[in-house]
This record gives C-alpha cells, sequence and structure tokens, in this order.
C-alpha cells in the first residue's frame, strides 16, 4: 500500500517511515521542511536500504496535495503536517489555525477529491488538559488550555465529522502521550531547532555538553518527588502503532479514538536518572519555577489500543534514554 506521509521528515514521520518501509508499505513523503531537514530522510533512506520518494509542499495545497495522491496512486494518508509549539501558538494562533486547521481541512478535500478514504492522524494527549483522573481514557473529559491544543481539538472533531457525513472515510485519531527516543541505529532521532521546548531532548543536549544544566519546572508538584509525571513513550513503538492503525482501518470505518502511551508514569526526576545510569554523564539541575500551562501529571490507559489494533508499547524508559543517547552522542548537533 502507498501511504502519503505528511509531515513525514519530522521527527515522528521519519521514524514512522522506517516502521513502514520494513513491514511492506511504501511511503511517500509530503513536507515542507519548515522544521525538518531533508538529511533526515537520506538517513531512513541508508537505514531502510531503499529510495523514498519526497514531494516538497505545503498541505495548504490543494492542488500539490492532488498531484502527489494521483502520480503515486496514494491508497492512505498519515497526517503528521502540523506546528507543535505550544509557547509559539500563544503568541502566533492563526499561524497555528492556519497551518494546522487549514491545512488539514485542504487535505480532507483533497482525499474526498481523489477518493482516497484512509486516514492516520496524529493528535495528543494535550487534548485532556487536566485531567480529572489518571490514567487518562479516551472518554476522559476534553479540555484545551493552548491555542497548540485547540488546533488538535477542532482538527479531531472535523476528521469525526467528515466520517460521519461520508461512511466511505475511515480514520484512526491517535492521541500520542510523550513520544521520545530514536532508531536505536542512532541514525536519526529528535533535532528541535533552538531551545528545545520538551524535555527529553533538553536532558540529551545537558548530557552532550550543549547546555550547562536542566531546569526542573516545580519540585512541588502533587506528585510522589514533587516534579511532573508523564507517559513516555518510545518513537519506535509510536511507530509501530501508525502500522497497526493502517492495518485497522479495513475493520473500523468511522473515526477511532485511540491513546498511543505505555500506561505508566514516570517522573521528571525519574527519567534524569535514567539518562544519566544509560549514557554515563551527569545532568546537572537546578529548580526552577513551574511552567505555565504544565499539569502535574499524565498518563495514559491504552487498553483500547490493545483491543482494537493489537499494539502495545514494548520499550521502557532505560530503552527509551540509551537510544536517545546513541543518537545524540553520534551527532551532537543533530542534522546540522
Ligand atoms: P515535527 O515538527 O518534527 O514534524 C512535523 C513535520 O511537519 C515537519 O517535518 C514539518 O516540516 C512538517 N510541516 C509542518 N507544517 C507543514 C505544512 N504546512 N505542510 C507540509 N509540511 C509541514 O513534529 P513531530 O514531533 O514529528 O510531530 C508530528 C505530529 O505529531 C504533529 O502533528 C504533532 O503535533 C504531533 N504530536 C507530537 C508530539 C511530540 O511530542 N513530538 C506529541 C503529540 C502530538
Ligand atoms: C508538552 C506540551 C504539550 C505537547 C507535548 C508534546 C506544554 C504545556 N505541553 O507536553 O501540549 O503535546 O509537549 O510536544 O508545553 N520539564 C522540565 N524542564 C524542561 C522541560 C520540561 O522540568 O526543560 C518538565 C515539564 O514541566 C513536565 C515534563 O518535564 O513536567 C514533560 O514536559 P514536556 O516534555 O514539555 O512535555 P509535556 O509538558 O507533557
Amino acid at each position: 500500500m502507498r501511504v502519503l506521509v505528511t509531515g513525514g521528515a519530522g521527527y515522528i514521520g521519519s521514524h514512522t517511515c522506517v516502521a513502514l518501509t520494513e513491514k511492506g508499505f511504501e511511503p511517500v513523503v509530503f513536507d515542507n521542511f519548515c522544521n525538518a531537514s531533508p538529511e533526515a530522510i537520506r538517513r531512513v533512506e541508508g537505514i531502510v536500504g531503499r529510495n523514498i520518494p519526497v514531494i516538497e509542499g505545503d498541505v495548504r495545497n490543494r492542488r500539490a496535495l492532488l498531484d502527489a495522491i494521483e502520480s503515486h496512486g496514494i491508497e492512505a494518508v498519515i497526517h503528521f503536517a502540523a506546528l507543535k509549539s505550544v509557547g509559539e501558538s500563544v503568541a502566533h494562533p492563526l499561524s497555528y489555525f492556519d497551518n494546522n486547521i487549514t491545512g488539514t481541512i485542504t487535505l480532507l478535500d483533497a482525499m474526498q477529491g481523489a477518493s482516497v478514504h484512509r486516514l492516520v492522524f496524529s493528535s495528543s494527549a494535550t487534548v485532556y488538559g487536566q485531567a480529572e483522573r489518571v490514567p487518562a481514557t479516551e472518554d476522559s473529559a476534553l479540555s484545551v488550555t493552548n491555542p497548540y491544543g485547540r488546533t488538535k481539538l477542532v482538527m479531531e472533531q472535523l476528521i469525526g465529522d467528515l466520517c460521519t457525513a461520508q461512511p466511505a472515510f475511515g480514520a484512526m485519531i491517535l492521541r500520542y502521550f510523550n513520544p521520545v527516543g530514536a532508531h536505536p541505529s542512532g541514525r536519526i532521532g529528535e533535532d528541535p531547532k533552538g531551545i528545545p521546548n520538551n524535555l527529553m531532548p533538553y536532558i540529551a543536549q545537558v548530557a552532550v555538553g550543549r547546555r550547562d544544566r536542566l531546569g526542573i519546572f516545580g519540585n512541588d508538584w502533587p506528585t510522589a518527588d514533587g516534579t511532573g509525571v508523564r507517559d513516555f513513550i518510545h518513537v519506535m513503538d509510536l511507530a509501530h502503532a501508525h502500522v497497526a492503525a493502517l492495518r485497522g482501518l479495513d475493520q473500523h470505518k468511522g473515526a477511532t479514538v485511540l491513546n498511543i502511551g505505555t500506561g505508566k508514569g514516570t517522573s521528571v526526576l525519574e527519567l534524569v536518572r535514567a539518562f544519566e545510569s544509560a549514557s554515563g554523564r551527569q545532568v546537572p539541575y537546578a529548580f526552577a519555577e513551574r511552567r505555565p500551562g504544565d499539569v502535574a501529571e499524565l498518563w495514559a490507559d491504552p487498553t483500547r489500543a490493545e483491543q482494537v489494533l493489537g499494539w502495545r508499547a514494548e520499550h521502557g524508559i532505560e530503552r527509551m534514554c540509551e537510544d536517545t543517547w546513541r543518537w545524540q552522542s553520534a551527532y551532537p548537533e543533530g542534522y546540522a
């Protein structure tokens, strides 16, 4: 099956292209490279030993999408392309609405025009806001605390409405928890531009000497050690969830929402210690103020993903840290 992978040169997209190719799918990358490097796809090609077609284009360009779908005989779409920085979305909400929501509407329209009806969509646990109870299930109340989260919630709803109106459409809406780690080869990984917003790349850059110390945002949260607790999931487990979701689309019509996490919570301090032990490096840190908009703890109930897709996460925190370190230590400056 030929699969259009929007945002396929990005962090999760590049790892998913490896998993897709290894499982016999043919990914075609569609990316405008606003937050990615073409080098990522060259490395993916090196890992899988074959060429991957790449189209440089914007998901807000319907004509470019239709050309890509028609010229490559596309049968399904995985839609990663989005802007994802919470802070930037607060400062520039309109660019987030345009890129993420207009981009998704344009993609859905192009899919409808080309009679491509299978979609796997990147959503986020951010749609739970501060969940009333953990673990969060797919039926937990939804709330958003920033424009980025709002775009994810709106896109989920748009996709749901389209699937209701057009029964031929099937969508798997995957709510990722906290993706971390790298391909075990260490050749591809997460390469944030500028100062990392997220915890794992920040820790890795401290360990490799690019930054002096980690600021831990709060040690007075109502958690066992006072630091935030999250459900970190290995990016290759996440990549395999996309393969399972594509396979599941033929049995499950309509829009299916699934949590993609491990079901286990890990605190910030636990992750720092695990990284020190995996890397053999010290990770100096200092406690800082809580980050606005953060929640104390959030982890997934991933039961439904196992029931619907037969998928569950296999890797633990140690492996996530080892693989991140292999990538970060081999390429301290990322793809630069
Ligand atoms: P990423 O920034 O590495 O990848 C996104 C890719 O989309 C980039 O390659 C970028 O160049 C491309 N892109 C952005 N806008 C585009 C446009 N208009 N047209 C074409 N290409 C465009 O991010 P990622 O971490 O790989 O995230 C992938 C998806 O998963 C995003 O939708 C993100 O919101 C979602 N997500 C990520 C996380 C996370 O922690 N990384 C968590 C939950 C959900
Ligand atoms: C963040 C986003 C969320 C997005 C997700 C994936 C916010 C408020 N939430 O989630 O919308 O879907 O990333 O991109 O931005 N931490 C530190 N020091 C750091 C960085 C993080 O202590 O330098 C702590 C945080 O306070 C949190 C934990 O580490 O307790 C995880 O943070 P992060 O990796 O940013 O993920 P989330 O906050 O879960």
